[in-house]
């Protein structure tokens, strides 16, 4: 038996869509609650609680430098909290929120330091399940929410894979079946005037919000460390995780496959599903005890959020 300290264990129960309402309140009273966003799960807590942001960092072995995002139940809610001068982003705003959408503005006043990593930014996004929803506003606080993973490793997509992340490190989680997206939401940058900058790419491209805003996509040199999470190794199944062309799949399938007793091939229709199914792929693989994971290689610019994912869940590009 491991002699290390261990985390305390705590009593997670499974809730229904219909106990999602409850769940808020759970969130207000300080609990946390895993719930599904059409993006990936989420592991909620209330934004204004720095106790239950600390236990957030904790039950994910998060490093405390690496900023949660807060969900809002409304757009309105999100406008009131833009700098000024920000009035180009109502159509951004009416066409993806709700939806995968996170951007960063200047930190509130009410906003607890634990929240943005020590930053003086805060981001910010409205999620269009219903599930979420329905949490969010039963909580009738923001409520914080990373992916529902261990540090590093895939995000949950399903209730599955949620519950084998965060049971016994959280109150309740609840069962929304899988995600429609599967990766997570675009963070986008807007505190400049007339300028953005995407921080993690996703569903929502950059060029997108230069059409519905006018505005110039600029990458800084700073950006990398503006969204600490960018800098840790993600979506990390534990075993070897290989991308390769399609011109070349067949040939390094057949060398891999020797290399590897049990390859995983996982197989997607089209990049919708692509995205939905990945990190279940990534983690089926484990739990099957695969040796290995080869993956198909998408081009950056039919899928920049699915590539900047691939690329990065990889170990090697053959
Ligand atoms: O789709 C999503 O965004 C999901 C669902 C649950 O909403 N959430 C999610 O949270 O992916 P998380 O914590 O796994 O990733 C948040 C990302 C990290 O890369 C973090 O560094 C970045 O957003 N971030 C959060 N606040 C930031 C801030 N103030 N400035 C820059 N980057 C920030
Ligand atoms: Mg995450």
């Amino acid at each position: 038996m491991s002699t290390s300290r261990r985390r305390e264990s705590i009593h997670t129960v499974a809730l229904a869509p219909g106990d999602a309402t409850a769940a808020g309140k759970r969130i207000s009273r300080g609990e946390l609650v895993v719930f599904p966003t059409e993006t990936v799960y989420g592991l909620g807590a209330s934004a204004v609680d720095p106790e239950a942001i600390r236990r957030v960092f904790a039950a994910k072995d998060r490093p405390a430098d690496n900023p949660l995002i807060s969900h809002f139940a409304t757009p309105t809610e999100v406008r009131d909290l833009l700098p000024p001068g920000s009035d180009d982003l109502d159509d951004l705003i009416a066409t993806w929120m709700p939806g995968p959408l996170t951007l960063v503005v200047p930190a509130p006043v009410w906003a607890p330091p634990g929240l943005s990593g020590g930053l003086d930014s805060i981001a910010l996004r409205v999620p269009a399940d219903p599930i979420a929803q329905a949490i969010i506003a039963g909580a009738g606080v923001p409520v914080a929410a990373p992916s529902a993973n261990r540090s590093g490793r895939p995000s949950p997509t399903t209730f599955e894979m949620a519950w084998a992340e965060m049971k016994g490190r959280v109150a309740a989680i609840i069962d929304g079946g899988a995600c429609t997206i599967g990766i997570e939401s675009t963070v986008v940058d807007v505190r400049t005037p007339s300028e953005f900058s995407v921080l993690r790419p996703g569903q929502v491209t950059a060029e997108e919000i230069s059409r519905l805003t006018g505005r110039t996509e600029v990458t800084r040199a700073s950006d990398r460390p503006r969204s600490p999470g960018t800098r840790y190794r993600h979506y990390h199944p534990g075993i070897p995780v290989f991308v390769v062309s399609k011109d070349r799949f067949a040939e390094k399938r057949q060398v891999l496959s020797q290399q590897y007793h049990d390859l995983a091939v996982p197989e997607f229709s089209d990049l919708q599903g692509y995205a939905a199914g990945l990190y279940y792929a990534l983690w089926d693989a484990t739990r099957n005890d695969a040796d290995a994971v080869l993956l198909i290689d998408i081009s950056r610019e039919d899928a920049p959020g699915l590539y900047d994912r691939i690329h990065r869940a990889a170990d090697e590009v053959l």
